[in-house]
């Protein structure tokens, strides 16, 4: 990936405001004594509390045991949207009336964007596809002085590392993989849209203290084990759920030897543990990194923090305890291959093929894609170069990706997100493979085709592999047979962390906007418009419990985000609730007979999920959905939970849910529940009614208290209490009554 519009050093909303961070680690150190050793992360994170003494001495057994416990009440820096998300996040901005954001915020378009055939082609023409949305997110970022980085500018999380991140900052981003930004010692946590407005409006960012995962790293990388391994090594260690509630925090002497980049990557993929987010301690490739980035008033201000003595800002206090560590020898780490759709099945490169050979997996596959904002940088791209140089100056060709046979397309995210228009002849209907360097491998994420089974590699070993065409093949150990018939062996890959004469600072036409409010900027959204829709605040709660809710599907096994709001072709409605709502749920599966996307009706009436949920509001009948473990998996996306919500859905009951969809659900004023006995699940089936028992007196009390839920058989009339956890703080409880978030958001920032 070539970087594009670069910071200058002038740029002064790029420095982190560290006196103030400084003092209030100070004041925090106050609060909980000097003598308490503190990790990073939790450094980082006490250091932005709206008030600290309020965070972590309320119900905390004084200051002792704040970790998985205190509701930390925080102030981020800044913030970072990604076109798709950021159009219902300033939709709902605007709806507060307010001039400017609070805290620097930019936006970056970069999901819209098609890959198909190279960016030369495909970004004109994608930017022409979606100049409503584009035109909207730039009126918008003029008029409230919010930074704007054009279509073709750069991924959101690449462009925040080399121009945003810093070690001891703390943003919010509106995309998963914001955590990216860990590599570079900040704390990048990845929200809905809502959350942001929360920063953006000056209202106090809440999150459920953190547990802290050490995972200390020894050793040192060599040959084809790249930075990537890591964090597939310990996907496969933890699953997809194993980091849930925790902050990966990276230390130990291995950290030393890695580049920043490369941490960006680990930092990245955390995401796919399902950890709040991941950093790593100031190091010594921190600063040519900065400096690299046209940022070296940042790196001499974070490297005089770092030797400012043994408890600073920027390192763990020697004495900090983890709740849980894991160590990883960097000098034995294989290379891992980890798929097909679940990031968590990780199998090292030399048994993957024997793996291939036992499960059946298809033994060719249709493409290799390299990038994306898990593994774009310099390094990744010379080390996958060093590869094809290998390979060409061996035959005497030539020696660029495109030369060798790859397609270069545009600076975004393309067939990460679903935004790709494959062209070769996969058939839909049979199983396929693809490698990529990507983060994610749901089922239907890259091409649409729930058959294409996506395994997740390095960049080098994706290339590597691509020359092969077949996924049996180890290029550490096996041999290709080029065009004259010679047996060719891969050396292994090396490549550099920065170019040698630093970054370009790149075309002037893919540079932000300037972050000043301009009032005299008009945004406007068409009445007609089917791109985007001003939003239509939420009816506050009923005063009393909800009774007659029906079950519109009860869903079997993995519900990620992408299940319940659909990426792809869908992505263009994401400012149109109402249109997108069209796709609601249609990738869950139904308990009862295992279809997708198939509901049933009282009468036995099939349609699509979308359809019966539409029925239903317009005939005034809320709902409920029943899930299984990890519901909302996967993304901050948080119109899979304004989708329900707009639909009539009220109630969320699962057996465990991902941390940012719960937390998105509440702020749409829908009400997330677990069930107490994991085997209630079996209990309650579609269509049945339910009302819940103790959920308006909790919200009154402000999260105190019980619910559980009536549940009476449609079959049967047999009527039974199930019992459930919930998570609702005192703030997201006036969230629900009031309706929303907004709801409450707009009334504070008018008053
Ligand atoms: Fe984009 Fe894929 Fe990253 S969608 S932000 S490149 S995870």
């Amino acid at each position: 990936r070539i970087t594009r519009g670069l910071a200058t050093e002038a740029s002064s909303s790029r420095m982190p405001p560290y006196p103030k961070i400084v003092r209030n680690l100070e004041q925090v150190r106050k609060v909980l004594g000097s003598d308490r050793a503190l990790t990073l992360a939790e450094k980082i994170l006490y250091a932005h509390l709206a008030n600290p003494e309020e965070s972590l001495l309320s119900g905390t057994n004084n200051g002792r045991d704040i970790r998985g416990k205190a509701n930390l009440k925080l102030k981020p820096d800044r913030v970072a949207m990604q076109d798709a998300s950021a159009q219902m996040a300033l939709l709902q901005f605007m709806s507060c009336g307010l001039p400017s954001t609070a805290v620097p915020a930019s936006i970056h378009c970069d999901h819209m964007i098609v890959g198909e055939r190279g960016a030369d082609t495909d970004l004109p023409a994608s930017i022409k596809g979606n100049s409503e949305v584009f035109d909207f997110l730039e009126s918008a970022a003029k008029r409230y002085g919010i930074e704007f980085w054009p279509p073709g500018a750069g991924i959101i999380h690449q462009s925040v590392l080399e121009n945003y991140a810093a070690p001891g900052l703390m943003m919010l981003g509106t995309d998963s993989h914001t955590p990216n930004g860990g590599g570079l010692g900040a704390i990048a946590i990845g929200v809905g849209g809502a959350d942001a407005v929360d920063a953006l409006v000056d209202a106090p960012w809440e999150l459920k203290a953190p547990k802290i995962l050490g995972v200390r790293l020894e050793g040192k990388l060599s040959g084809w084990a790249s930075p990537k391994d890591i964090i597939m090594h310990l996907a496969g260690k933890l699953t997809v759920r194993g980091g849930t509630g925790f902050i990966v925090e990276y230390h130990g002497p291995g950290v030393e030897t890695l580049s920043c980049t490369g941490m960006a990557t680990c930092c990245n993929m955390g995401a796919e543990v399902g950890a709040t987010t991941s950093l790593f301690p100031f190091s010594p490739s921190m600063v040519p990194y900065l400096e690299a980035t046209h940022r070296g008033h940042v790196a001499k201000a974070a490297a005089e923090i770092a030797a400012s003595g043994p408890q600073n800002l920027l390192r763990a206090d020697t004495e900090a305890e983890y709740d849980q560590v894991i160590t990883i020898n960097l000098s034995e780490l294989e290379p891992h291959i980890n798929g097909p759709f679940t990031p968590d099945l990780s199998v090292p490169l030399s048994k993957f093929a024997d793996t291939v050979r036992e499960k059946s997996w298809p033994e060719t596959f249709g493409a290799g894609l390299i990038g994306s904002c898990t593994n774009s940088s310099y390094e990744d791209m010379t080390r996958a170069e060093h590869l094809i140089r290998a390979t060409l100056e061996r035959d005497q060709t030539l020696s660029t990706f495109s030369e060798a046979g790859g397609i270069v397309l545009a600076n975004a995210c393309g067939p990460c997100i679903g935004q790709w228009n494959r062209t070769d002849e996969t058939p839909k209907n049979e199983d396929n493979a693809i490698f990529t360097s990507y983060n994610r491998n749901f089922p239907g994420r890259n091409d649409g085709n729930r058959r294409t089974m996506n395994f997740l590699a390095s960049p080098e070993l994706v290339t590597a592999l691509a020359y092969s065409g077949t996924t049996t093949f180890n290029p550490m150990t096996d041999s290709l047979t080029t065009p004259s018939g010679e047996a060719f062996k891969f050396e292994a890959p090396s490549g550099f962390d920065l170019p040698s004469a630093g970054f370009e600072a790149g075309n002037p036409k893919f540079q932000p906007t300037a972050a000043i409010p301009d009032a005299s900027v008009e945004v406007s959204v068409s009445p007609t418009s089917d791109r985007l829709a001003l939003l239509e605040p939420f009816a506050p709660f009923p005063e009393g419990d909800l009774s007659g809710l029906q079950v519109l599907y009860k869903v079997k096994g993995q519900c990620t985000t992408d299940t319940i709001s659909a990426a792809g072709p869908w992505l263009k409605y994401k400012g149109h609730l109402p249109n997108i709502s069209a796709n609601t749920l249609i990738g869950a599966v139904n308990a009862a007979t295992g279809e997708t996307n198939v509901a049933y009706d009282e009468n036995g009436n099939k349609s699509g999920i979308p359809e019966l949920a539409e029925q239903w509001k317009n005939q005034g009948k809320e709902w409920l959905v029943v899930a299984e473990d990890n519901y909302g998996e996967g993304s901050a996306r948080e119109h899979a939970a304004l989708q329900p919500r707009f639909l009539g859905g009220r109630v969320i009951v699962s057996k465990s849910f991902a941390r940012i969809h719960e937390t998105n659900l509440k702020k749409q004023g829908v009400v997330p529940l677990t069930f107490a006995n994991r085997e209630d699940y079996d209990r309650i089936d579609a269509c049945d009614t339910v009302d819940t028992v103790g959920l308006y007196d909790t919200l009154k009390a402000g999260g105190q208290g019980e619910i559980q839920l009536r549940v009476t058989k449609r079959k049967t009339g047999e009527t039974f209490l199930v019992p459930t956890n919930h998570t609702l703080s005192k703030d997201q409880s006036g969230f629900i009554l009031a309706g929303s978030a907004l709801n409450l958001l707009a009334k504070q920032a008018q008053k």
